[in-house]
């Protein structure tokens, strides 16, 4: 991170986030973190895989979702709107999100990303003056003051799960969303957080690989099999290749991950005290453009496949 220089600055250099730190900003990642889920594909289905160009330039996976989103924009849609996507139709849901090759697949969930946009657009209308910007000042620069709110408001925040009679709550994309604004707005104005240190990793299927990779964390043989069957299968992707949402090794994935990258941020911080002001934000980020940077070196190792619509 030293070496390349890894800031929250480094948010606006991808290419596709937004570079003026304004309310359309807000409103443009409140909308991306709303989708952000569910962009995996099986390395068999790689030929087919959903893809995007804008600008030249061919996108797949999470940034696929940015580039339909920047696309829209352009064409006069106002995607970013919860007006607009309050009663957007399933047409046009499709064109917005369309694919480069229309025989390649549609856009993972697109049902569900439609009814997401319907239900959280009528939301933001009716609570929130028709804008999420409302509800990020009514948090009163606390990101877990804002974490509810989302949770609260909005189902689709609302990832947490029965493990044994406890409730545990990742809170993925709602994390995400204000991690983004932060690191868009680089910790002032409106994207000034006082507690923004409490947030943990976002427990996804692409940090847990990337740990993987780098010997963090470890999957048991009888996982590491179950995994690598399911994901480098060479048959047609089935029911039978999914974890499923709730499943035990899903939760302890996901609550792994978070824990690895606590402890890996105190043996940072532990052996650098240049380190001191590092967060869960930054590492998480680091970690995440690290897997997409070096995917080759680490396509050996599967990724678990759930369906779901929190991350
Ligand atoms: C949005 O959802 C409501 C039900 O809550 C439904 O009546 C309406 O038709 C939906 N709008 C669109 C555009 O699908
Ligand atoms: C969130 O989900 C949990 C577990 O599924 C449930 O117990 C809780 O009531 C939900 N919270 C909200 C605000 O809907
Ligand atoms: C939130 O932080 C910003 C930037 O420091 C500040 O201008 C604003 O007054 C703060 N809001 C509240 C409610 O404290």
């Amino acid at each position: 991170m030293e070496y390349e220089e890894y800031s929250p600055k480094t948010w606006k250099k991808h290419p596709l986030n937004p570079k003026t730190a304004n309310e359309e900003a807000v409103e443009w990642i409140f909308i991306v973190d709303l989708l952000n889920f569910c962009f995996w594909t099986r390395p068999v289905d790689k030929d087919k895989e959903f893809a995007v160009t804008y600008k030249g330039t061919k996108y797949t996976g999470y940034w696929s979702l940015c580039a339909c989103i920047n696309r829209a924009l352009d064409e006069g849609i106002q995607i970013t709107t919860p007006e607009f996507y309050s009663r957007v139709t399933f047409d046009q849901v499709s064109y917005i999100f369309r694919p480069d090759d229309e025989h390649s697949e549609p856009m993972k969930m697109l049902a569900e990303r439609h009814s997401i946009l319907n239900t959280t657009g009528k939301i933001l209308v009716q609570n929130f003056g028709g804008k999420f910007l409302n509800m990020l000042k009514k948090a009163e620069n606390s990101s877990l003051t804002l974490i509810d709110l989302l949770v609260n408001n909005i189902p689709s925040f609302n990832d947490s799960i029965d493990y044994m009679g406890n409730e545990l709550s990742f809170y993925k994309r709602a994390q995400i969303v204000v991690a983004d604004i932060w690191a868009c707005f680089e910790n002032t104005g409106l994207g000034y957080f006082f507690d923004i240190d409490s947030l943990t990793m976002f427990a996804d299927y692409r940090v847990p690989q990337v740990l993987v990779y780098l010997g963090i964390l470890k999957y048991s043989p009888k996982l590491l099999n179950l995994l690598e069957s399911a994901y480098f299968g060479e048959h047609k992707t089935s029911e039978s290749d999914l974890v499923s949402h709730g499943d035990r090794y899903e939760i302890e994935i996901r609550g792994n991950s978070i824990l690895a990258v606590e402890l890996l941020k105190q043996a940072i911080k532990a052996e650098l005290q240049a380190q001191s002001n590092l967060n869960s934000i930054m590492l998480d980020f680091f970690l995440w453009d690290y897997a997409k940077k070096n995917s080759a070196s680490m396509a050996h190792i599967p990724i678990h496949l759930t369906k779901s619509v929190f991350y």
